[in-house]
Order: C-alpha cells, then structure tokens, then sequence
C-alpha cells in the first residue's frame, strides 16, 4: 500500500487556480494517454507468459549456478532496482543474479570474465533494438566464454534473449540458432517495460511472480495520485524548481531512484523541457549536498520516500531505530521546505514485492502523464538515438 503527501510542505509554492486548472485537464490528459500506441504497459499481461517465465526460471535454477544478465537503460534497470530492494546486503542467499552490460569498463569486464568463467553460467542478453553497443559488446565477449567451454550445441543452452518479435541483429541470431527467447512488445517502450519478460524472467529466479503481477496491476487504482503528482511537478517546474531531487532513507533503495531517473529523464527531458531528476540517500548525503539543498541555488524541489514499517527492531536507548530514521525523514522535510525547498512524501506501508510493483505501475503512470502536460510526446528517447548513432559512426570510420 501506497500513501500520498503532495501537499503539507508544497502548497504554498503553487497557485491554486493554476493547480485547478490542471486538475481539470485530467480527461484530455487521459485521452492522449489511451490514444497512444505505447500504452501496452497498461494492459494486462498474458497468465500463459507468467508461466512460461516460471518455467523458464525453474529451469535456469535447476542447471546453473548463475545467470547473467546482459542490458542497459529501460533493459534492466526495472529488475536491477526491485531486486536490490529485496535482496539481503549480507549473506544473501538468493539465486545469484550478475547485471552487466552497462559499461564497457575493460576493468569491470575482464574481472567479470574472470569471475564467470570457471561457473556454470548462462546469459540473459535482453535488447528491444538488439543493436545497443554495450549490450552487444558484453554479450559477444561472454558468448566467447561460453564458446572455449562447450560445443555449439551446449552454448545455445547457455543463452536465453529478450528482444523483438521481429526486428533487429539479435532476434535473427535468435531464428538462426533456436535459443529460448522472449519477446518484448512492439506497444512497450524499454523504460515501461517492466511488466514484460525483459524483467519478470531475472526476477522469477528469486521473487513471486505472482504477487509482483498483483501489486503491479493494483497501482491502476492509483491514477487519481498518479494525476496530481504530475500536476504538482509540473506547476513547480513552472516557478522555476527545475530538478527533482529524490531522497531514500533506506540504502537499498538507491537503485530505484536510478530506475527513477531513467524513467523521468527520458519521458520528459525533451524540446527544451523536462525536470531533471537528481536523488541522494538519506542521511549519507545530508553531510554532502545536504548542505546544497538546503542553502544553495533554490532550483529543486524534493519527493521522500518514507517506509512506514520495518519488522527489523532495533532497540536504541528504548526507541526503535526505523522510527528514529522516519522522525530524521520528518524532520528534514520540514527544515528544507522552511530553507525555500518544497518536499512531496510518498508512503510505502512496507518495502515488499507487491508494494514495490504498485510504486512502478504509479510512476509509469505520473511520467506519462507528466510528458503529456509538458506537451512532448513520453514514449521515444530521440535524445539517446543521438548518441548512439554517433558512436556508431566514430566506430566505422
Ligand atoms: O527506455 C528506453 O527505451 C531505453 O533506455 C532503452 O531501454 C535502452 O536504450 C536500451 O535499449 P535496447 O533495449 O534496445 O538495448
């Protein structure tokens, strides 16, 4: 369950007619969004793809030590994140799940290699386009692993990919040597696909598919906060708060605010628009750009993530510490709203996979919304085709 504050430490710096105004636009907003052709992600995903995931899954774990997963941007971030919320920080005894493919790091990838190569391992390389330099490159290298390994007929157990139904380099290697493979939508983009196969297959390996589809599909009930949350960022980008800063109590949460990122920094950063969304861990970074937010240039406003309960206790001097941690969240809201910052609250009753799926669906929603309000069109990232055409070039010639 999911609570909202958008108002305690924000009114004041929105003009309420504005915020009517707005709020009025909610059909027309709607209407664009279902018009869209990408919406894909609204849609309910198939019970005979949860299963096939499932049993994909079940058969990774059944041959492997480990897999890994080859993405980057929207291709892995979803899962990347939900996992790292979830996961133990000591002595985690999950599945072993590696992301890569976000670096081209000789460093990173030569100790990868390293690490992987003595392991009975297999690769999910996971690419809408099947074209991205950094999956490909990663992926290349540790099919090589694999090839001085096995015969080709092993190797092609070893890989499994995520990619389009029909289109691009990766999906005909996939018609040529018959790997397992998943599709992910032609109506899906990369950062909204998290209900889509690029995610639920690394994450089936450790987590409940089950309850992340249910909370995933609950967050559908929250489009009236999924609205207003976008109605406000877009009113204070209008007073000149032009980055969103967001702030996480729970180290393991870090993660998500790059999930965060991605989706907002490319929904909405476009035709001179957009908030730029930043994040720091909270109280880590109080004793660093702490001191920014709080005096310095007054261009931000800032949405907490509060988790409500925490069935860890710690006992410290006869209170629990999880409260102490949402009395600092409190208190710190209140100092940079009064230092000129305004602070929006987002409620998590507990940090659980049904939770955690209900914020993605929310966010999907608000950054959708949030595009449209600004005018530009949510679902393509020309910005990022930019890039990497120009790699592209610099490397041919
Ligand atoms: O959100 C997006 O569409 C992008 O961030 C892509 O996910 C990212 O660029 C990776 O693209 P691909 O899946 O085609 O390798």
């Amino acid at each position: 369950m999911l609570k909202f504050d958008f108002n305690t430490y924000v009114n004041s710096f929105i003009d309420e007619k504005e915020y009517k105004k707005l709020m009025e636009k909610k059909d027309e907003i709607t209407k664009k969004l279902n018009d869209n052709p990408m919406t894909g992600w609204t849609e309910r995903i198939e019970d005979s793809l949860i299963e096939q995931i499932k049993d994909t899954a079940a058969f990774i774990k059944n041959n492997f030590e480990c897999m890994v997963v080859i993405g980057i941007g929207g291709s892995f971030l979803g899962s990347y994140a939900f996992d790292k919320m979830l996961k133990r920080y000591f002595k985690d005894d999950n599945f072993e799940v590696i992301y890569a493919g976000t670096t081209l790091s000789s460093k990173y990838l030569d100790e990868l290699i390293d690490y992987v190569k003595d392991k009975n391992f297999c690769i999910n390389v996971i690419s809408k386009s099947g074209t991205t330099m950094e999956t490909t490159i990663t992926y290349k290298l540790l099919k090589d692993v694999l090839k001085r390994k096995y015969d080709a007929t092993e190797v092609k157990k070893h890989i499994i990919a995520t990619t389009d139904k029909e289109k691009g380099k990766l999906r005909e290697e996939v018609n040529e040597e018959g790997y397992t493979s998943f599709i992910i939508p032609d109506n899906i983009g990369g950062r909204y696909s998290f209900m889509t196969a690029a995610h639920l297959l690394p994450l089936a390996l450790n987590y409940d598919l089950d309850e992340i589809v249910t909370g995933y599909y609950r967050g559908k009930r929250l489009d009236d906060y999924a609205y207003q949350y976008a109605v406000t960022r877009n009113l204070l980008f209008k007073k000149g708060k032009v980055v969103e800063n967001f702030c996480v109590y729970e180290e393991c949460m870090q993660p998500f605010t790059e999930w965060l990122k991605q989706l907002f920094g490319e929904t909405e950063g476009k035709e001179g628009v957009g908030i730029f969304p930043a994040s720091t861990v909270h109280t880590r970074d109080l004793h660093s750009l702490g001191q920014f937010v709080q005096e310095g240039n007054k261009i931000m406003f800032e949405t907490f993530f509060k988790v409500e309960e925490d069935e860890n206790y710690i006992d410290y001097e006869n209170r629990n510490l999880h409260e102490i941690n949402n009395i600092v969240e409190d208190s710190v809201a209140r100092a940079h709203f009064r230092g000129g910052v305004p602070c929006l609250e987002i409620v998590l009753q507990k940090l659980d996979a049904e939770t955690i799926a209900t914020m993605i669906y929310f966010f999907q929603l608000s950054a959708a919304y949030s595009g449209f309000l600004f005018g530009i069109e949510p679902f393509n990232q020309p910005g990022v085709e930019v890039y990497k055409k120009e790699v592209r070039d610099s490397l041919a010639n």
